[in-house]
């Protein structure tokens, strides 16, 4: 097994490997006098078969949460804690994620939440969670005015990637993951480009996981560093909230919403002058590398992306992106509104 510590107060360990689920026990007798767990996960993950021999080591209930962002809600939220609070689970007992980062946003909340702080251990079954959404302990819910508007900085105590649950994972859960992946490209400290690829399975969320975990340990509460996380991720929030909220505009699930929002941060940095044509193409060459689409979803109209990025819990007062330059990728605030909508008018449409 590969371990890369998350350098936080108090520290923990992502363990990255085939049948890295079975460490579980263990994870949970290191905790001290835990009595009972709680698993929360989604139906695929059971029928995958994931759920067969998932060993707390202590008695655990099984608690079955809904999928998508729809579910990511106060009333999943609710629904999960009501259910801890009738099995009796104590705050000194554990909570347990299994699943992909919705899962792991929820259950994490829930743990956040109730008792004011329950420990929970995230085991990741996505590619996309185990490279980034279930390390960091950043945890919430959606509200209907828009994504991860309530939730908590709560960190696990361990994350458990087992890239053998990754054999069940439908085509395009790998390419949300790829998103990510695309994403880290830019934040690491070599040349971007896709040769993350060709290494063994393993070795690429490892290899995610350490540039996540770093950028964690020096900012655990997103005040600074860690907004870089979020490179491509203001028009890739936008898209999303967009194809929920209108039926015309395709839906883009999260890491395909960051492959685009990547080249457009690309393409603002361009405008901006802080960037060359040749940087540029090398966003486009990393996007396309990581198999991914980078133009516009059909549907998508400049100005109603510009109003949902407005309303980005990013933008504090005026429009701020996450944009490549000279220093390297870096928080960039007063943009112009009339430059973001002449860079998506740029960005190209998939119809
Ligand atoms: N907290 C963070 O730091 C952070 C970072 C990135 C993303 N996120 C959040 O993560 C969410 C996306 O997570 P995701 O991409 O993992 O999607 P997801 O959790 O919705 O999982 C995608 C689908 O795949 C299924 N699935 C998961 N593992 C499976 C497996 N091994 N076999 C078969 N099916 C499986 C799930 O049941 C679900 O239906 C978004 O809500 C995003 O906002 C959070
Ligand atoms: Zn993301």
């Amino acid at each position: 097994m590969i371990v890369v510590p998350v350098k936080v107060h108090p520290p923990y360990d992502v363990t990255i490997g085939a049948g890295a689920r079975a460490g579980l026990a263990d994870v949970v007798a290191a905790m001290g006098e835990v009595r009972q767990a709680a698993v929360i996960t989604q139906t695929p993950i059971v029928d995958a078969g994931w759920l067969e021999g998932l060993d707390p080591g202590v008695p655990f209930d099984v608690h079955l949460m809904g999928e998508g962002e729809a579910a990511k809600s106060l009333a999943s939220l609710e629904a999960l804690c009501r259910a801890f609070a009738r099995s009796g689970l104590s705050r000194g007992d554990v909570v347990v994620a299994l699943g992909g980062g919705v899962v792991s946003d929820v259950a994490g909340f829930a743990a956040a939440s109730y008792h004011r702080g329950t420990r929970y251990v995230n085991v990741a079954t996505s590619l996309l969670a185990q490279v980034d959404a279930a390390i960091g302990g950043k945890t919430g819910v959606n509200l209907p005015e828009g994504k991860n508007l309530l939730g908590a900085f709560f960190q696990p105590v361990a994350v458990l990637c087992d890239t053998e649950t990754l054999s069940s994972l439908p085509a395009r859960e790998w390419r949300c993951g790829r998103g990510e992946m695309a994403k880290y490209a830019f934040l690491g400290d070599k040349e971007p480009d896709a040769s993350l690829l060709a290494l063994d399975l393993d070795q690429q969320v490892e290899r995610c996981a350490r540039i996540k975990a770093a950028v964690v340990a020096a900012d655990e509460t997103e005040s600074g560093e860690r907004m870089t996380l979020n490179y491509g991720h203001t028009l890739a929030h936008a898209l999303e909230a967009e194809g929920l909220a209108d039926a015309g505009v395709d839906a883009l699930a999260h890491g395909e919403a960051v492959a685009v929002g990547l080249v457009f941060a690309a393409l603002l940095a361009r405008r901006l002058g802080r960037i060359d044509d040749e940087r540029v193409e090398l966003h486009r060459r990393v996007v396309a590398g990581f198999d991914l689409e980078a133009r516009l979803p059909g549907g998508a109209d400049p100005e109603r992306l510009l109003a949902a990025m407005a309303r980005d819990k990013k933008a504090r007062h005026d429009l701020t992106f996450v944009l490549d330059g000279p220093r390297g990728v870096e928080v960039v605030r007063g943009v112009a509104q009339s430059d973001v909508v002449a860079t998506l008018a740029e960005m190209g449409s998939r119809t």
